[in-house]
């Protein structure tokens, strides 16, 4: 039997390169255009360097904090994405990891796997949405989610469907039946052990089961997609309406600019994810950690501000609190947990990140993650973009 550990976030991500069929690994490192920004979310954060103290250090750390009213661990959440054909088990595995790891889960509503399922595997998952169908069909979703015990609502507004990259995207059929099957047997079977587990639980049917009532039948991952691409995007006044739908913590995920963020706490929100999607969007946009600073001024102490984009490593959510995020979200990182080792895979990469925040809480100084500040930070000149200042907004 293989030792399946791993002992950092880039090694999970080569096991999962190795283990995963080629346009499911590609489907994983998404991206867009000439990928500017998803380079630019993990290269920023080897701009930032650390001023660490080396006496008085505290021999014990605090790593816990609340988001979204939830009590968490460490100040890491689970992003919400579609996972599909990573594991059989997919997003109950990481549910379970990441209640075993006592933190909260954003569930994709193209996720693969019911929310009663997720939210039973994790008390602490929040539901994801976009703004696809009708107003009927979002009160419908989210009230499923509510019945589900979903904690709280991630709206997620940013996508801006850029199709195109330059290193070519994989091709992911709509459906698997018998001919697709035939047409991707030379990629899978070169993946025997991931292979495997599919047949053992059977092959994913790639439908999203979030996106209509309670047993009936989703529609594929495209059928849905279509209907998104055919939504008129929200007004400021319609994310308000749906924020009043919803009589808990409610973030809307994908802010960028200052302006952005007062109207998002006008318009109600208890939470934003300054985030470009993890890159996967409007290529250009600077890398997100780059745009928490001025955003956090602007509105951390009204709302919680999370950040996600880039986080590789327990000190990368050092840097994002010392900066300003009250927690970060992880999308790629518990993804490439995920299919290296499963469930197991998942607590392995929260594992990473808590050694790495307490290592970096003891080079600090600092007895508790609340203590964080720039002052722990060596920040080079022109490293913060500060977007939608003083422009007005629309
Ligand atoms: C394969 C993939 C699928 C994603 N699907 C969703 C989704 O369904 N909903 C959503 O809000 N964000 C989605 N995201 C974005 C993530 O929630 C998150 O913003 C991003 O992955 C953070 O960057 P990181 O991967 O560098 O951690 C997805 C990201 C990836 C890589």
């Amino acid at each position: 039997m293989p030792n399946l550990w791993f002992e950092t976030v880039a090694i999970a991500q080569l096991r999962a390169k190795k283990r995963l069929p080629k346009s499911v690994y590609g489907a994983l490192v998404a991206g867009s255009e000439r990928g500017q920004t998803i380079d630019d979310n993990t290269a920023a954060f080897t701009e930032l360097g650390f001023a660490p103290h080396v006496a008085g250090l505290s021999a014990k750390r605090d790593l816990s904090t609340t988001v979204m009213g939830q009590e968490i661990s460490m100040p890491v959440l689970i992003s919400p994405t579609g996972v599909q054909a990573v594991h059989p088990d997919g997003e109950v595995a990481v549910a379970r990891a990441a209640a075993a790891r006592g933190i909260g889960m954003g569930l994709s509503s193209f996720a693969s796997k019911p929310v009663e399922e997720v939210a039973a595997a994790n008390p602490k998952t929040f539901f994801q949405m976009y703004w696809v169908g009708t107003r009927e069909d979002m009160q419908a979703r989210m009230e499923r989610a509510r019945k589900a015990g979903a904690v709280g609502i991630i709206v997620t507004l940013d996508w801006s469907f850029s199709h195109g990259r330059d290193w070519g995207s994989p091709t992911i059929p709509d459906k698997i039946d018998v001919k697709t099957a035939m047409r991707f047997a030379p990629e899978v079977l070169r993946h025997p052990r991931w292979l495997a587990g599919f047949l053992k639980a059977g092959l994913p049917d790639l439908s999203v089961p979030n996106m209509v009532d309670r047993g009936q039948t989703g529609p594929t991952f495209f059928g849905a997609y279509g209907q998104w691409m055919q939504s008129a995007p929200p007004s400021w006044e319609e994310l308000a309406w749906l924020r009043q739908q919803w009589d808990g913590p409610f973030m809307l995920k994908g802010v960028m600019r200052v302006d952005d963020a007062l109207r998002a706490v006008d318009a109600g929100v208890s939470a934003i994810s300054v985030s470009n999607h993890g890159g996967n969007n409007l290529d250009g946009t600077p890398a997100s950690i780059r745009a928490l600073p001025a955003v956090a001024e602007a509105v951390g102490s009204q709302i919680d501000v999370v950040l996600d984009g880039g986080i590789r490593r327990g000190s990368d959510v050092v840097k994002a609190v010392a900066l300003g995020a009250r927690a970060v979200m992880i999308g790629r990182a518990s993804l490439w947990g995920l299919a290296a080792n499963g469930q197991a895979g998942v607590e392995n990469v929260l594992d990473i990140l808590r050694s790495g925040i307490d290592s970096a809480l003891l080079g600090l100084g600092r007895s508790s993650i609340h203590e964080l500040s720039r002052d722990d930070l060596l920040i080079p000149d022109g490293f913060e973009r500060r977007l939608g200042i003083g422009s007005s907004a629309r």
